[in-house]
């Protein structure tokens, strides 16, 4: 990457979104992203699976018009607090006395998740912090959900929430795991009200099935889908339910946790991306759907379907593809403890118009 001088400003501005550490996230592409946008005519711009919102916030910087859509409520939620809000912040004085209320070890969360994540008085903290926005609806609700599920991400061994374990008894000293829930919401919140900016432009957010944005006008349409598992799967709320739940205190209709799992996951959402069954008509079914709009879709090389085969699907409602290139590094968690691996691999662009 060019030094920090040379950087064009939007980007400048969106490398340090505090993205959550997010499966499939971009944020370490945005460079590429941004050179292939900025060759780009276009200003109403659609992030179709917003996840950590660090692409929509980079539309966002690059001046566009943004509708950030993804189908889970936490994705929602971070894109609602830096990308559709323009200047509502958290501030100093209410991040302070948020970091010092008295924890409820009476609330919901406490007696749900005891023993399971966290120490007590985190799960404490949590409940007290959810009080106060029953109490007093003129809290800035989505930067406050946005810290404290970035602030959960990062106290969470390996950020996600398949294995039980409380962060104090995995000692490899991080310190992201050292902090508790407190000291975290007090960086994260601080991080969240410094990026929040006014664009002077209306942008949304939608919460749900990609498909249900079918025949909605923009100009450009990213599409950065599940990957197709080749063995494992890429259930998003089974990695993320706890944050999932927390930004609505488990209240929202498909909250709900199941009964057989010991570290009460949520109920599963079927995504057609999910099995090789079914995600060949889900691509085709999104490539048709936004008719008139230039499409970027972000695939790797160790993805499914191939590259070719993706291009011969796009080309079907496209008549010019191009595909750009970039070698990108990524992390990935296995199974069962194991620690993360890195693996490197080829990431493309396929530009449709
Ligand atoms: C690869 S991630 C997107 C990452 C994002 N571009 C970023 O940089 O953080 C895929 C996202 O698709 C969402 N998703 C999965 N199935 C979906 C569906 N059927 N409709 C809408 N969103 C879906 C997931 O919740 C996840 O956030």
């Amino acid at each position: 990457m060019p030094p920090e001088a040379e950087l064009p400003a939007a980007l400048a501005a969106a490398r340090d979104y505090p993205a959550l550490r997010w499966m499939g996230s971009k944020l370490r592409l945005l460079p590429f992203l941004h050179e292939t946008f900025a060759a780009l005519d276009f200003d109403r711009a659609i992030d179709a699976f917003s996840g950590s919102g660090c692409v929509a916030y980079l539309l966002k910087c690059m001046g566009k018009q943004v509708l950030a859509n993804d189908a889970m409520r936490v994705a929602v939620t971070m894109a609602e607090a830096l990308v559709v809000n323009e200047r509502e912040r958290i501030g100093a004085e209410r991040i302070d006395r948020l970091a010092a209320l008295p924890g409820n070890p009476e609330g919901f969360i406490t007696r749900t998740f005891a023993g399971i994540f966290f120490t007590p008085a985190d799960l404490a903290f949590l409940d007290a912090v959810w009080d106060e926005l029953d109490r007093d609806p003129g809290l800035p609700r989505a930067p406050i959900l946005a810290a404290l599920a970035r602030a959960a991400i990062k106290r969470q061994p390996r950020g996600v929430f398949t294995v039980a374990g409380d962060p104090e008894h995995m000692k490899d000293g991080r310190r992201d795991l050292r902090l508790d829930l407190r000291q975290q919401f007090r960086e994260n919140a601080a991080l969240v009200d410094r990026r929040v900016f006014a664009s002077g432009r209306d942008h949304e957010t939608r919460f749900g099935e990609v498909f249900d944005l079918e025949g909605r006008a923009a100009d450009l349409v990213y599409l950065d889908p599940p990957y197709v598992p080749r063995a494992d799967d890429n259930c998003y709320v089974k990695r993320y339910h706890f944050v999932e739940g927390l930004v609505t205190r488990w209240r929202a209709p498909e909250a709900r946790i199941r009964e057989d799992s010991k570290v009460k996951k949520l109920v599963k959402r079927k995504s057609p991306f999910g099995s090789r069954r079914s995600a060949p008509a889900a691509f085709d079914r999104l490539f048709a759907a936004f008719p008139g709009a230039t499409l970027v879709l972000s695939y790797s090389a160790n993805g499914w379907p191939d590259l070719d085969e993706l291009v011969a699907m796009m080309r079907r409602h496209r008549p010019r593809i191009e595909v750009e290139r970039c070698a990108h590094r990524y992390s990935f968690g296995t199974h069962g403890g194991v620690a993360a691996a890195r693996r490197e691999t080829e990431e493309y662009l396929v530009v449709g118009r």
